[in-house]
């Protein structure tokens, strides 16, 4: 399942629903800079790390190799689970080749998201993220969580520790860092995280030969590719359908299928271009029904139209069947609503997403309007009992990214999903 926006479609919501058909879910690139919701009745779940399928007993979680994690903050979350009576011992396993973000990882964050690139700030999670990933490619100054029980865990750190303090002073940090405490804190954590520890690259394709069928839950969003989206206003992980293997260590031949999931209309948190931004009353408004603050941040998530060039594009770029239209009833209220049919680029009409983030500046959107449907869609349950304004509205998406429509969301609970008929 994949986000074909800047991020928060929803994924949380849709990866929770569909969990019943599948053994396993696996998270497989990303880490802590995720933040998924999964709405249960009266309760609401805030997940980062760990894969929505954990709400659902009897599902295996998996933490795959691509995934950087941050052990203070996978132990809050399932020290809330706990709390909340989800007991994670029996089914979250995490992998041993996961790398972990250690606090220089934060400190590196911090210095240079400070800094714009391109002209602006990428505006970061500030969850160490890109440094973690930069240290694991650069592979010197890299720990995975497979080391931290090991001998040596402590020389390393020292190594570790000498080398980040100069590079610290020389971004003009004054951040200083403690052998001993983070040897202290990360054994702890080590001691703690241990019984889940293991190998699973064999876990899954052990899962896969004895037939059992696994949902592959991406973070992030496509146009947040590190190669493929909205570059240096990225990620620093292949969070389009082309990071599920790599990440995961399962194999092209084993991907049946693959999910897209796009809200009705587009956000985007931090920096970097938006053709379809409303920098306006309606862009306010739009953030106001769909309560557009961050899940991970709780930083106010700017707000456009639905921009068809885009998810065309990532559409394409993960190889999706079908599309999950959500947050339909954030739409509900407004007397007209905007697609983005293609853009104007030098006095031309194009219809490709332009791959240099200094052409996505410069295009203008090229609009169609329809009209609004103004009816409360969040109780209905069927295709068929959406306002004509509403359905003609989703068919416009479906024909302009060339794909169906499987699932269509009206509120953020479980029961608010409308399945097109056959799809489920
Ligand atoms: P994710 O990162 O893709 O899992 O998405 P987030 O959890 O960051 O953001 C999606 C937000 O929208 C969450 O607060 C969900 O509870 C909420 N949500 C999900 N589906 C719907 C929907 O159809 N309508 C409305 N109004 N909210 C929804
Ligand atoms: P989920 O999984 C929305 C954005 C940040 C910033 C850029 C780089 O909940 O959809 P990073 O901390 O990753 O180096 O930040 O990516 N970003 C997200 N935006 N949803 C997310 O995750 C995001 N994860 C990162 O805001 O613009
Ligand atoms: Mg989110």
């Amino acid at each position: 399942m994949i986000g074909l926006q800047w991020g928060d479609e929803a994924k949380g919501k849709l990866v929770d629903l569909m969990t019943s058909q599948f053994d396993y879910v696996v998270r497989y690139q990303g880490g802590s800079n995720a933040g998924h919701t999964v709405v249960i009745g009266d309760q609401t779940y805030k997940l980062h790390h760990i894969p929505s399928g954990i709400l659902n007993p009897g599902v295996m979680n998996i933490i795959a190799p691509g995934v950087v994690l941050n052990p203070a903050t996978l132990l809050q979350e399932i020290e809330g689970l706990t709390a909340r009576q989800i007991d994670v011992t029996e089914n979250l396993r995490i992998s041993d080749r996961a790398h972990v973000v250690f606090p220089w990882h934060l400190a590196e964050d911090r210095v240079t998201n400070a800094a714009a690139v391109a002209g602006e700030s990428i505006g970061t999670t500030l969850r160490g993220i890109g440094p973690c990933y930069r240290d694991k490619y650069a592979r010197s100054h890299a720990i995975r969580m497979g080391d931290l029980c090991r001998s040596g865990f402590r020389a390393r750190i020292e190594e570790i520790v000498a080398a980040k303090q100069r590079a610290l002073a020389g971004l003009g940090s004054t951040e200083s860092l403690d052998v001993e405490a983070i040897y202290t804190e990360f054994s702890g954590y080590a001691e703690r995280l241990q019984p889940l520890v293991t190998e699973t690259t064999d876990l899954l394709l052990d899962a896969l030969d004895a037939g059992k069928s696994l949902l592959f839950e991406g973070a992030q969003g496509a146009l947040l590719d590190i190669d493929h989206g909205t570059f240096p206003f990225v990620t620093s992980s292949n969070s389009s359908g082309v990071g599920v293997c790599g990440g995961s260590g399962v194999p092209p031949c084993w991907i049946r299928r693959v999910l897209g999931v796009a809200k009705a209309y587009t956000t985007r948190v931090g920096g970097g271009p938006f053709p379809t931004e409303l920098d306006d009353e309606v862009g306010q408004r739009i953030r106001d029904l769909g309560n557009e603050y961050g899940t991970t941040t709780g930083r106010a998530r700017r707000c456009g139209w639905f921009d068809a060039v885009a998810v065309r594009y990532t559409t394409r770029l993960s190889g999706v069947s079908g599309l999950s239209i959500m947050m339909l009833d954030v739409l509900s209220q407004l007397p007209e609503v905007k697609i983005c049919v293609a853009y104007q680029l030098d006095g031309k009409r194009i219809e490709r997403f332009p791959s240099h983030v200094e052409d996505l500046r410069r295009v203008t959107p090229i609009y169609e309007t329809l009209p609004g449907w103004e009816t409360d869609v969040t109780q209905m349950r069927r295709m068929s009992e959406l306002p004509s304004g509403a359905r003609r509205y989703l068919d416009r998406v479906s024909e302009l990214v060339r794909r169906p429509i499987d699932v269509v969301s009206v509120g953020p609970d479980r029961a608010q999903t409308i399945f097109a008929d056959g799809a489920s």
